[in-house]
């Protein structure tokens, strides 16, 4: 049976865990897996813009000795022919799909109708492979996600969802603090709840970052308008000013925590310069960890397929 990573309500603590551990594998050791998806292709179809998620898929195919294909092309959003038999094609020439694009049905129906694995680059909904880098970073500072907890001050978006869910499986504490009407979806905040009743985590929702930040051990923030929200820019600008990550917030926090974003960052917005920049921020560690921890997504859902 092939897999696919569309959710991280898909993974349990145990997968997220064996995710993790290969992923310190390939990390101390590149040449070892030099040869471990040879002969494999990715397909890489992006209907949105990326440089981290395109750039860690293409070169950790590389540095797995396999191949990967990026089709730009408004490919597989249904126009030019079906999400089915642009799945039902692909699966005869490529091993694997990651999929970036807007509506999260789209990545669900390309999985369903795919005979590969299909990796979700990033939907409307949710931005997993994000999530679960951002963990793996949080574990090599602190070398554990039980108990740690992690802010979240900004708009409750596709990475808000994403950590939500890893958080409340991984047994954190998540405090999302959001101007009113940019909470999380309802359903997903009720899902990632239950986890978290299950793991000893807990999830709590807010208004107040002031509040969510006191005590926290990551501070973490994205954009307020997202990829596809452009328009909505300036109006959200307004609305979220009380929610960037500054000195003043941070101050608030515990005196090591870390500062995460996922990137692209909107320096001046939900984030000065100072932060971003300053010794406890770990942005470009998160970055680099999106390559190790997707070269172990690939080999777990590519290379151990018979
Ligand atoms: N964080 C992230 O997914 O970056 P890109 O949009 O550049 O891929
Ligand atoms: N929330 C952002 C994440 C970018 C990686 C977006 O969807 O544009």
């Amino acid at each position: 049976m092939k897999k696919d990573l569309i959710s991280i309500k898909d993974l349990t603590d145990v997968e997220i865990k064996e995710i993790f551990d290969l992923t310190q594998k390939l990390k101390k050791n590149k040449s070892k897996f030099a040869n471990t998806l040879k002969g494999k292709t990715l397909c890489l179809i992006f209907h949105k813009p990326s440089l981290r998620t395109r750039v860690s898929f293409e070169v950790g195919m590389f540095q797995l000795g396999g191949n990967a294909l990026y089709m730009k092309e408004d490919i597989s959003a249904g126009q030019r022919e079906t999400i089915k038999d642009t799945a039902k094609t692909l699966s005869r020439y490529v091993d694997g799909i990651v999929l970036r694009t807007f509506g999260h049905n789209n990545v669900v129906e390309l999985a369903r109708s795919a005979s590969i694995p299909v990796i979700n680059g990033l939907s409307d909904l949710s931005h997993p492979c994000q999530a679960l880098a951002d963990l793996f970073t949080i574990k090599e500072k602190f070398g554990k996600l039980k108990g740690i907890t992690l802010a979240y001050v900004g708009d409750g978006n596709n990475v808000c969802h994403s950590l939500m869910y890893s958080a409340a499986i991984s047994g954190m504490q998540m405090n999302v603090a959001t101007p009113k009407g940019y909470e999380p979806q309802t359903n997903i905040t009720s899902e990632a709840k239950q986890f978290a009743q299950g793991s000893g985590g807990k999830i709590a929702l807010g208004n107040d970052p002031e509040a969510a930040v006191k005590n926290a051990d990551v501070i973490y923030t994205d954009v307020w308008a997202s990829m596809g929200q452009e328009s909505e820019k300036q109006q959200r600008k307004e609305i979220f000013k009380d929610f960037q990550i500054n000195k003043d917030l941070v101050k608030l926090a515990n005196k090591k925590a870390l500062i995460m974003h996922c990137l692209p960052a909107h320096r001046g917005e939900e984030i000065t310069d100072e932060v971003i920049d300053s010794a406890n921020s770990v942005v470009f560690d998160e970055a680099e960890n999106r390559l190790h921890v997707q070269k172990a997504i690939l080999v777990k859902l590519l290379g151990e397929r018979k």
